[in-house]
């Protein structure tokens, strides 16, 4: 793909039960320890979920990298963040909620990604106190009662995508990062001592794709133009997966658009 800098590459795809030749298929492409990991997961639907989760991650690898889906080899840090062994300058990050799977792709340093179904808002809020700052509390409910939910689930997104960028999960302290907000409306990152020298540098972006929110989080001033892919299986093929055909460079800015199907080419 052509200039890399400052892009960020957005893959998603759709949940779905998957069938038992599909989910061979992805088995087939799978290491050790991630069949070990799939072997340990009891339920249907967190077992189809982290299939296709690992499809995509793979599908979209293998892409960028011109390298077969099966010859990507994956390391953790020891917050669990995963990263390819492979040295090529691509870091990643994924989210997926039990509808959707979402892969986040850079050539120009870390990134981070979190999604949550829109459908979650009241939860979140529910439990606002456990999560959140208390100044972000008090900015929650400076807000009208009816826009809390809304703001408590961007809140939510940018904080994980920021641990998760930063790679330390939530071993940091929900505590010691805070989003606040400026007389202008935007979140601002504040970050406590010793977590991170340079939250500065950081640019990071809320919109919504397929009923979820999702927060993207880079150490770059990304370009708003990423590319949204649908990868579902062939309905004829299961071995065969429609990876690329809807590519469809979008401006997240009208992200109205992202899932108008007009817009897919
Ligand atoms: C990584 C973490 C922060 C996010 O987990 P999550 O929201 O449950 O799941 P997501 O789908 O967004 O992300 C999971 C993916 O993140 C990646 N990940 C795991 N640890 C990570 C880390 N330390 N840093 C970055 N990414 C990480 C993995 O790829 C993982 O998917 P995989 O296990 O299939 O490879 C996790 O540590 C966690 O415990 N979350 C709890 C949620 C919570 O309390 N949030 C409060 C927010 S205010």
């Amino acid at each position: 793909m052509e200039n890399r800098d400052n892009e960020l590459y957005l893959w998603c795809t759709n949940v779905h039960p998957l069938t038992p030749p599909e989910a061979e298929c992805v088995l087939a492409l799978l290491s050790d320890a991630e069949r070990i990991r799939y072997g340990k997961l009891s339920d249907a639907v967190r077992r189809d979920e982290f299939l296709i989760t690992r499809h995509l991650l793979r599908t979209a690898l293998s892409r960028h990298l011109s390298l077969k889906p099966d010859e990507l080899r994956f390391s953790s840090n020891r917050f669990g963040k995963p990263s390819l062994s492979q040295s090529c300058g691509l870091e990643f990050n994924l989210s997926n909620t039990s509808r959707l799977a979402v892969c986040l792709v850079s050539f120009s340093g870390p990134v981070g990604v979190d999604i949550e179904q829109l459908s979650r808002a009241a939860d979140v809020l529910e439990v606002a106190e456990l999560c959140f700052s208390r100044k972000e509390m008090q900015h929650l409910f400076s807000c009208a009662p009816s826009l809390r939910p809304d703001r408590a689930l961007t809140l939510w997104t940018l904080k994980e995508a920021y641990l998760k960028a930063i790679g330390i999960g939530l071993h940091a302290g929900l505590g010691k990062i805070e989003f606040l907000y400026d007389a202008a409306g935007e979140p601002r990152l504040r970050v406590e001592n010793g977590i991170d020298a340079r939250p500065d540098r950081w640019h990071f972006y809320t919109t919504d794709i397929m009923n979820h929110r999702i927060a993207l989080m880079a150490r770059f001033p990304f370009r708003r133009r990423m590319r949204i892919v649908d990868t579902t299986p062939s309905a004829r093929r299961h071995d065969v997966w429609n990876i690329l055909q809807h590519e469809v460079p979008i401006n997240t800015e009208e992200s109205a658009d992202i899932h108008d199907p007009a817009a897919v080419r």
